[in-house]
């Protein structure tokens, strides 16, 4: 146990991490540098074109240091904030933490939030000043903002960097000298932490683990502690490029499991495994039942391909548990499903795959957070949907999450972040200097304000010199209201948010004009309205036009006729008729591109 070191790398999004991990596999000869694959451990497709670890794995390293062989684990962490939980299981998982720091961009928000994390669970940190190679670094002024923030010398930061190799085997000796070896006892019952899972198509579901107490054996009855349920380990092993199966895993080390689970629900990141027979106590610390916060609908662009996106949504949870999705109508798009996902990014995944991988034409409408709302006999009910919302004279009070959000900027931005903050009904908490002119600004503010357009407004007023990271924190009474969007005098339901009072005429009326540039001009003239309850708050008008495609096509020419009839059906497909008139799919995000 003594030789084995368990380690994570936290550090912003681009600030290196994968190709810092890859020159470790490479020189640990774990991987030949002529096999190496741009980023080994990015292996969805997707992730690497992102460039975002979306799921985190593991993988295990040899490394001889003063004559002795030690077993150095890397065990990877997401990138983004929806993934937040993950990120906290797998830093659990480990004894120490590689933080890095991109000499050029200097400290991040992710990177005191993952910094964070790691200090809440006593991992030794070991900072590295990456991407020194850049004409752009700043070494100096970037290593005094780690001292700031870490309270360290100048002598414990390793500079580095993931394209030329520099200071990589130094990172390699600090890790066996200075990241504990993982203590526990061999001899007590099992207590082995789940920290992530993968499906896979042919073995089931794969849980990784790390071993804090006891050890496992191939084929002993093993159970998970929050779902209760029994298995066989039928297969366990080490995490090298790829699973190497071993008869034991004992404790301290990092390992797999393959027990015949056929979906990732029964699989949950957070639980603890142990024996059936002999179990441990009590499950380790920091369980938590990850919960979708934002809610989205799905409707097939075609409605008889219902089941088949059925079919693929039920795929996509095979493998994604935190995926939820339910019937649900609309009167605007007929059939399809009420999806829940982590954060936005998640949600943007989701569709992307959907894409991709089914080949589905989906149309997602307007994200909404979940609501608590409060009836007047003092029943709760949770309201992922406008139309769900009870009557209103039935309704005692509303409440919407909201979350704890940090921005770290350029004092130069602090002003138009402020002003986005306080339009997006932000609670300005404390802003603090991090170091010369950068700044961390912490705001409490409601999700459901982050889910529209938050991000895109946020990276343009600070040209991208602004990093975000959030928590939820708490649920808070607002007075809330159901806007809806009339076409030609009828609800289309699909338009429907939930909006702050006070802001609700402003934002009826940045809908309508809108809407009004995403619908194209039809053979009568369509009215656009917003209406709170029966009251009509803004109104616009999108005039007629007769069009004929084939107006052009004098003559016989019968082909380009047809050719062109065939165009206009191509754009039909993206249409949806709502009542007479026909919507566009981007229509039904128009409240995420509001200026
Ligand atoms: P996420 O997975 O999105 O969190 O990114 P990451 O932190 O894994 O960053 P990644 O390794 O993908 O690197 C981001 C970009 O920086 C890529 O374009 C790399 O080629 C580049 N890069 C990484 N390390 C170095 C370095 O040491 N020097 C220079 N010049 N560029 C680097």
């Amino acid at each position: 146990m003594n030789k084995i070191r368990n380690f994570c790398i936290i550090a912003h999004i681009d600030h290196g991490k994968s190709t810092l991990a890859d020159r470790l596999l490479e020189y640990t000869k774990t991987v030949e540098g002529k096999d190496l694959q741009a980023q080994v451990l990015d292996n969805m497709d997707l992730e690497r074109e992102r460039g975002i670890t979306i799921k985190s794995h593991a993988i295990q390293m040899q490394y001889t240091y003063q004559d002795e062989t030690y077993i150095l684990n890397l065990i990877d962490t997401p990138g983004h904030v929806d993934f937040s939980y993950e990120v906290s299981r797998s830093i659990a998982a480990c004894e120490g933490a590689l933080l890095i720091v991109d000499a050029a961009q200097g400290i991040q928000a992710q990177t005191i939030s993952n910094l964070y994390m790691a200090i809440d669970n006593d991992l030794e940190i070991i900072p590295i000043l990456n991407k020194i190679d850049l004409p752009s670094a700043m070494p100096d002024e970037v290593e005094d903002q780690i001292i700031e923030l870490l309270g360290c010398k100048r002598e414990e930061i390793i500079r580095a960097s993931g394209k030329t190799g520099q200071g990589v085997y130094d990172i390699l000796d600090a890790i066996i000298d200075r990241v504990p070896a993982p203590k526990g006892d061999p001899e007590a019952p099992l207590q082995a932490l789940i920290f992530d899972s993968v499906f896979n198509s042919f073995r089931g579901i794969i849980a990784y683990f790390k071993i804090v107490n006891g050890s496992i054996r191939k084929g002993d009855l093993v159970k998970f502690f929050a779902t209760g349920k029994e298995y066989d380990a039928d297969e366990i092993g080490v995490l090298k490029l790829d699973m190497s199966p071993r008869e034991e895993v004992t404790c301290g080390d990092v390992g797999y499991i393959i027990s015949g689970i056929k979906t990732s629900k029964e699989v949950k990141v957070g639980d603890t495994i142990t024996h059936v027979k002999n179990p441990c106590e009590k499950a380790i610390d920091g369980f938590e039942e990850v919960k979708p916060m934002v809610f989205a609908g799905v409707y097939p662009i075609e409605s008889e391909d219902f089941e088949d996106l059925r079919a693929s949504l039920e795929k996509l949870q095979l493998n994604d548990a935190s995926l939820t999705f339910q019937p649900e109508s609309s009167i605007a798009l007929g059939f399809g499903f009420r999806c829940g996902f982590l954060g936005l990014l998640h949600m943007e995944i989701i569709q992307e795959r959907l894409d991709r991988e089914f080949n589905m034409d989906v149309i997602t409408t307007v994200p909404n957070v979940s609501y608590l709302v409060y009836d007047k006999k003092g029943n709760v009910k949770e309201v992922h949907n406008p139309s769900g919302l009870p009557d209103p004279t039935l309704i005692d009070y509303i409440e919407e999450p909201y979350i704890r959000a940090s921005v770290i900027t350029n004092t130069t931005y602090i002003g138009p972040i402020m002003t986005l903050c306080l339009g997006k009904r932000g609670i300005l908490l404390k802003q603090e200097y991090i170091s010369g002119d950068r700044v961390e600004i912490t705001y409490d503010i409601p999700l459901g304000e982050i889910v529209i357009d938050f991000y895109d407004k946020l990276k343009s007023i600070s040209k991208g010199y602004a990093s975000f990271d959030y928590h939820m924190h708490d649920y808070r009474q607002a007075k809330l209201v159901k806007m809806d969007i009339l076409l030609n005098g009828e609800p289309v339901d699909a338009l429907s948010t939930l909006t702050h009072q006070d802001n609700a005429v402003n934002f009826g009326r940045r809908m309508c004009e809108k809407l009004k540039e995403l619908i194209p001009r039809q053979q009568f003239d369509i009215a656009i309205q917003a209406a709170v309850g029966a009251k009509i708050i803004a109104r616009e008008t999108i005039k007629a036009v007769r069009k004929d495609v084939t107006a052009k096509c004098y003559g016989g020419d019968i082909s380009r006729k047809r050719k062109l009839l065939e165009k206009q059906k191509e754009g039909k497909k993206r249409m949806k008729q709502v009542g007479n008139v026909e919507v566009p799919q981007k229509a039904f995000l128009a409240v995420l591109k509001l200026d």
